[in-house]
């Protein structure tokens, strides 16, 4: 078996790319559950920089949301000195292992890969390398940290499975340099669908900005886009498949009122979906106005956030560059002398 490269604890690496406007889904399915991880698991939550210039950016605007997000990461509750919170591209050793992991991946694998054929769509006029070779990058990501498990949604999981295909090759040929990572799973419930459209799940890139509770909405923002979501004219607060609108709302209710789905539907039993909604909306202002109330005072903390990003970065290298190290020996790179 792979050391444990933190003595004890398991390690759980998490990559978010700061591109679109967070959303509510993103909130109650990803950050706000990370804070309960990071007493369990040694956490390294990544802004993926190198990511998102697989599609062009505007860089003002990329260096914005990428420090948004990390101190948004804090807002919610993240513990900077317990957690390492930090920019991908402040270690080399996330670009330095992709190299390397590129020359142990398939064309074959990575043609197979269906963002790439949705993304090479959608962005036909810059069907890039880099966006070809993305899951590499994502494979170095984890692997740098002998990740034990990694947080994914549905749609990153066939990433994930070549990252353990990519890391189960290396150590096939070079004994055990790599831990092989899990999927965290989360617990059901705590995916969030769109308020227009309950079939699909919200996303920060819907084009109906009605469809989704951006986190830093204000409470009139928030109020007004449930009132307007999508319900049924079957008249009942009640927890079933015939009625995904409704379904999708006692679920954000569930989780932001910390109510159980058997409670929600007897306190609206007989009541109608106007009061429901208000009920929704103002559970859903109640944990957003606190959080953007942080988000912004943090924000204003230049200093402290610059400290942060200094130190989690040298953290982060420090731990990346004991894998990368061990992969360059492996692989017959030469000595560094010192
Ligand atoms: N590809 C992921 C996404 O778009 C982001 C990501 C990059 C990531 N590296 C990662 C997620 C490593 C988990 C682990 O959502």
């Amino acid at each position: 078996m792979v050391k444990r490269m933190i003595d004890g604890k398991k390690s759980l690496f998490s990559g978010m790319q700061a591109t679109g406007n967070l959303t509510l889904g993103n909130y109650l399915g990803a950050l706000r559950n990370f804070v309960k991880l990071s007493d369990e698991y040694e956490c390294f939550f990544c802004v993926v920089d190198e990511h998102s210039i697989t599609v062009r950016q505007d860089p003002a605007e990329l260096r914005k949301r990428a420090r948004n997000l990390l101190t948004l990461y804090i807002a919610a509750g993240l513990d900077p000195k317990k957690n390492t919170i930090y920019y991908q591209s402040h270690v080399s050793a996330h670009a330095e292992l992709a190299w390397i992991l590129n020359c142990f991946t398939y064309m074959g694998e990575l043609q197979r890969m269906t963002q790439f054929k949705d993304k090479s769509a959608k962005h036909a006029d810059n069907i890039n390398a880099g966006l070809f070779t993305y899951p590499v990058l994502m494979a170095a990501d984890i692997l740098l940290f002998q990740a034990d498990v990694v947080p994914v949604g549905s749609d990153q999981m066939q990433h994930l499975e070549l990252t353990r295909d990519i890391a189960g090759r290396f150590n096939s040929i070079y004994g055990d340099v790599f831990t092989i990572p899990e999927p965290y799973l989360g617990k059901a419930g705590a995916r969030i669908m769109s308020l227009q459209d309950p079939s699909k799940k919200m996303s920060k890139s819907d084009e109906n900005p009605n469809a989704s509770i951006y986190l830093m909405d204000d409470k009139d923002t928030i109020m007004r886009k449930f009132k307007r979501a999508v319900t049924d004219s079957m008249a009942q607060v009640k927890y079933n498949d015939e009625q995904p609108g409704v379904k999708n709302l006692i679920d954000i209710y569930s989780v932001c009122s910390n109510k159980s789905v058997a409670e929600v539907e007897a306190e609206f039993d007989g009541k109608g979906y106007g009061e429901f909604k208000e009920a929704v909306g103002e559970s859903v202002a109640s944990i957003l106005v606190p959080l953007q109330s942080e988000f912004n005072r943090l924000s204003s903390e230049k200093a402290f956030i610059d400290e942060i990003i200094k130190e989690n970065a040298e953290k982060a290298s420090y731990y990346a560059n004991k894998t990368l190290r061990k992969v360059q020996k492996k692989i017959g790179y030469p000595e560094r002398i010192r």
